[in-house]
C-alpha cells in the first residue's frame, strides 16, 4: 500500500511545500487547512502533477472536534498515516505590556494545544503504519529570539518541548518524532495569521514599531529569507530518516554556542563546580 502523509496548514507556504515533497516521494497526501478551498485546490494540483491520491479538508486545529473528524476521514480513506506533520502556527507581535491574556490564550491554543490535538488524533493512524513519523514545525526564532515576539516564541519553544517529549514517549512504539526549525520564509504567514484571528481579537498582526524593535533586537532575524520550497528541500527525507532536529536554513551557530556555554556554566555551578 502507498504511504500516506498528512500535513496541517498544508494549503500554503511551508506546509504546501512539504506536501509537495511528500507527493514527490510518491506518497498519497492529505492537505488539512483552515482555508478549505485552497486545501482542495492544492491537493488536486498535487494529484495531477505527481499521480498520487490527494485530498484537502477544512480543519481548524483550534477545534478538537474538527481535528478528530479529519483523523476519522483519513482513517476511512487510507486506514493509516505514515507521516503526520503538525505545521500550523499563527503569529502575533506585541511588547509584553500590550499582549493581552486573550491574545496569549488564542496563540497558545492554536500553536501548542493545536499541535497536541493533531498528535493525539492521528496517533492511532501512525500506530497502524510500520514506521510512523510525526513532525512539528517550530521556528528558528527559538534558536535566536527577537523582541516583540514573546507569544509566538513562547509557543514555538512549547512546540519544541512537545516534540522532545513525544520523541521519548513514542520511541518504544517505533514512531519517530522530528522538530523543524525554519528560518524566515517569504510566505503568506502574516496575512493568514490575521485571517485566522477570532473576530473578538481582530487587530493588525503587528503594531507600528514592532518590526523596527524586532530588527533592532536581532538584525539577523530577516537576513536569511528563503522561499518555502527552498526551506522545505530535504526536510521530508530528514523526517523519514528520523532526524531529531532539522534546521532548514540560516546561521545560528554563535547564538547556540552562547546559550550552550551559559547553560553549561549554570549546570556546573549547580553541581558545585565539580563537573
Ligand atoms: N514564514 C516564516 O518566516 C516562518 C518562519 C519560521 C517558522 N514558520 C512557521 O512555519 C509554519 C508555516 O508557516 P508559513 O510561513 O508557511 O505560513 P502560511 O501562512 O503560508 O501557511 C500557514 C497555513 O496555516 C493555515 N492555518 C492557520 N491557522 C489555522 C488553523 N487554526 N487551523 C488550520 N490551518 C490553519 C493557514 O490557512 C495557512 O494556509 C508555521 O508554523 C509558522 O509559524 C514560519
Amino acid at each position: 500500500m502507498t504511504d500516506v502523509a498528512v500535513i496541517t496548514g498544508g494549503a500554503s507556504g511551508f506546509g504546501r511545500a512539504i506536501a509537495e515533497g511528500c507527493a514527490a516521494h510518491g506518497m498519497n497526501v492529505v492537505v488539512l487547512d483552515l482555508d478549505g478551498d485552497r486545501a482542495d485546490a492544492e491537493a488536486s494540483a498535487l494529484a495531477a502533477a505527481y499521480g498520487v491520491e490527494a485530498f484537502g479538508l477544512r480543519v481548524d486545529v483550534a477545534d478538537g472536534a474538527s481535528v478528530d473528524v479529519a483523523a476519522a476521514t483519513v482513517g476511512i480513506r487510507f486506514g493509516k498515516a505514515h507521516l503526520v506533520m503538525s505545521n500550523v502556527g499563527v503569529q502575533l507581535f506585541a511588547s509584553i505590556d500590550r499582549a493581552t491574556d486573550d491574545e496569549w490564550r488564542w496563540l497558545l491554543d492554536v500553536n501548542v494545544v493545536g499541535s497536541a490535538r493533531v498528535a493525539r488524533a492521528f496517533l492511532p493512524l501512525l500506530r497502524r503504519a510500520e514506521r510512523g513519523r510525526l513532525a512539528f514545525t517550530s521556528s528558528s526564532s527559538v534558536l535566536d529570539p527577537a523582541s516583540r515576539m514573546s507569544m509566538y516564541q513562547a509557543s514555538k519553544f512549547a512546540v519544541w518541548g512537545l516534540a522532545e517529549t513525544l520523541r521519548v514517549e513514542l520511541a518504544p512504539e517505533g514512531i519517530g518524532v522530528s522538530v523543524i526549525f525554519p528560518s524566515g520564509m517569504l510566505s503568506r504567514h502574516l496575512e493568514t495569521s490575521e485571517a485566522a484571528q477570532p473576530a473578538h481579537l481582530r487587530r493588525p498582526i503587528a503594531g507600528d514599531d514592532d518590526f523596527a524593535a524586532m530588527h533592532e533586537s536581532n538584525p539577523m532575524m530577516a537576513q536569511f529569507l528563503a522561499t518555502p520550497e527552498e526551506a522545505a528541500a530535504g526536510v521530508v527525507d530528514a523526517i523519514l530518516g528520523d532526524r531529531r532536529y532539522v534546521v532548514t536554513h540560516g546561521e545560528f551557530l554563535e547564538a547556540l554556542d552562547t546559550r550552550e556555554r551559559e547553560l553549561r556554566t549554570a549546570a556546573i555551578q549547580a553541581a558545585g563546580g565539580n563537573l
